[in-house]
């Protein structure tokens, strides 16, 4: 742990369209919900000592759409350190292509820095072919070089699927989580390390578990939030966004939910039939 407070804030699930691009799959207005989230970082105070985006950078994963995010983080211009992660929705190409001081375009976007005394570690989980989440060969060998890197210092993981948080019923949401291997491989390469959290989106929903001891924060995102009371057989996404202000005492971690102003009003709704179905057409899995 730190030995004095470190505060950042987390943003996930951004799910950036360039307007140009007219994409019918979003169903909030995610840019102004972007711009909201950095006009109130902007007013921080204190301010935070770094920000980071945990994947679904990008609705559908053009190029376009990389480079409208790019000009409006370059517009916001948050004086601190701005860490990117991919998620499902994401193209690696397009990222690279808009982005490329920071990827290649050529394998998962892991990466690691230390800022502020954290070592924050940003692990890719997409699977190109998969809405859950999921390891390539070598990248686990990866986090355990980097572990062993900057062994004294506090672990901040950023990871765009959050673990399997129940391995006996499997992931909860239709759209899944890392998969049980990716779950079991991540804890076992992180177990006695001081891994003081986990960041992670994807399903959209301000959210705060325990995993093993390892807390895993989760933040509902840019785009439009899950019904978090009606979890049956109906996809129901809200008008609901935000972002999220963590600090890291000598204590541990928390985390303080900022929610931009909403109606929760319903602004897509689905049977899980219909998206298992639209997932296996999109991705080829089994519906
Ligand atoms: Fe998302």
């Amino acid at each position: 742990m730190p030995t004095q407070d470190v505060t950042f804030v987390h943003l996930t699930d951004l799910h950036i369209s360039a307007p140009a691009l007219e994409d019918e799959t979003l169903f909030g207005d995610s840019e102004g919900a972007l711009r909201r989230s950095l006009a109130e970082i902007a007013r921080m105070d204190p301010r935070p000592e770094f920000v980071v985006i945990s994947g679904d950078l990008a609705n559908r994963g053009e190029v376009e759409s990389y480079r409208h995010l790019r000009a409006i983080l370059d517009e916001a211009a948050p004086e601190v350190p701005v860490i990117l992660a991919l998620g499902n929705h994401d193209d690696r190409a397009g990222f690279a292509a808009a982005f490329p001081e920071r990827a290649s375009g050529a394998g998962p976007y892991d990466h690691d820095l230390v800022v502020s005394g954290l070592h924050v570690i940003v692990l890719d989980s997409s699977i190109p072919t998969g809405v859950e989440g999921g390891w390539e060969p070598g990248q686990m060998d990866w986090l355990a070089a980097r572990l062993d890197a900057h062994a004294g210092l506090p672990k901040l993981l950023v990871i765009h699927h959050p673990p399997m948080l129940d391995e006996a019923k499997g992931a909860a949401f239709p759209w899944k989580s890392l998969t049980l291997p990716a779950t079991r491989a991540l804890r076992e390469t992180i177990a006695g390390r001081d891994v003081v959290g986990i960041l992670s989106g994807h399903i959209h929903l301000d959210r705060a578990e325990s995993w093993h001891g390892v807390p895993v924060i989760i933040g509902a995102g840019h785009h439009a939030a899950s019904d978090p009371v009606a979890m049956g057989e109906t996809l129901r996404m809200l008008d609901a966004t935000g972002f999220a202000i963590c600090t890291l005492r000598p204590s541990g971690l928390g985390v303080t939910f900022v929610p931009h102003p909403q109606t929760r009003a319903l602004a897509h709704e689905m049977s899980l039939d219909a998206l298992r179905a639209y997932i296996a057409e999109k991705y080829g899995e089994p519906a």
